[in-house]
């Protein structure tokens, strides 16, 4: 092996880790759960957490119900303006900052670090094993973009509850963020707009099972 081919070979070695720390999600599962019906009896924000983590298929199962693609055509499980589909579903989690991706089913790195913390006011955050962050492309909009914004996201965070309700998960939506702090920790660019946040985990009972 000759030291352009060793080169070479560094690079994609390379490329290959860096790739690897993007999480290939399970197919999400799109049958079974609670009768909606019950589910929306049940329905409630919670604000205490376990800090034990959702598996993959849980964290798959929670994105593709929240703002997922049902639709050959690519559309949605949560309607948007215009089928603009300007929200874009960060994922904070202890390793790291994710971007889900809703084609490829994949959580996508952003950052390495653990900004959970930042996610919210309220001490909870710190404990919850992720926290949803909800944010407006404002480069796919061309007007009203704040009503748009605001009113699409509502949809997917109810979707987020529904589905918390049905897997008896705790959740509580978030508007007491200090938004410009939560801005500069996920390096968004100036035309991302974070909208609303939303920790979700198990009840703190689940940490003793
Ligand atoms: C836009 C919006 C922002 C909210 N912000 C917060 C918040 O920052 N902190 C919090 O603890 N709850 C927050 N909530 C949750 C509400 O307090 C909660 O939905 C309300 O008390 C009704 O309770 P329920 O969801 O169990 O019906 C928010 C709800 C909405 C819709």
């Amino acid at each position: 092996m000759n030291g352009k081919t060793g080169f070479i070979i560094m690079c994609m070695a390379l490329t290959a880790q860096v790739f690897a720390q993007d999480i290939k999600l399970p197919e999400p599962q799109k049958t079974g759960g609670m009768p909606l019906m019950e589910a929306l009896n049940a329905r409630q924000t919670q604000r205490t957490f376990s800090a034990k983590p959702l598996s993959e298929q849980q964290l798959a199962n929670l994105l593709w119900a929240a703002f997922g693609i049902n639709r050959p055509d690519g559309k949605r499980t949560a309607p948007s303006a215009r089928n603009m589909q300007e929200i874009q579903i960060y994922a904070a989690l202890p390793s790291g900052l994710y971007l889900y991706q809703a084609k490829s089913n994949t959580l996508e790195r952003i950052l390495a670090q653990d900004i959970r913390a930042q996610t919210g006011k309220q001490p909870f955050v710190k404990t919850a094993p992720v926290t949803l962050i909800f944010v407006s492309d404002y480069d796919r909009m061309k007007n009203q973009s704040e009503f748009y914004s605001a009113v699409d996201t509502g949809y997917i965070s109810q979707n987020v509850y529904l589905f918390c309700a049905s897997e008896k998960l705790h959740t509580v939506v978030l508007g007491s963020v200090d938004k410009e702090a939560l801005q500069a920790a996920m390096k968004l660019t100036p035309n991302q707009h974070i909208i609303l946040t939303q920790p979700v985990g198990y009840p703190p009972e689940a940490a003793a099972q």
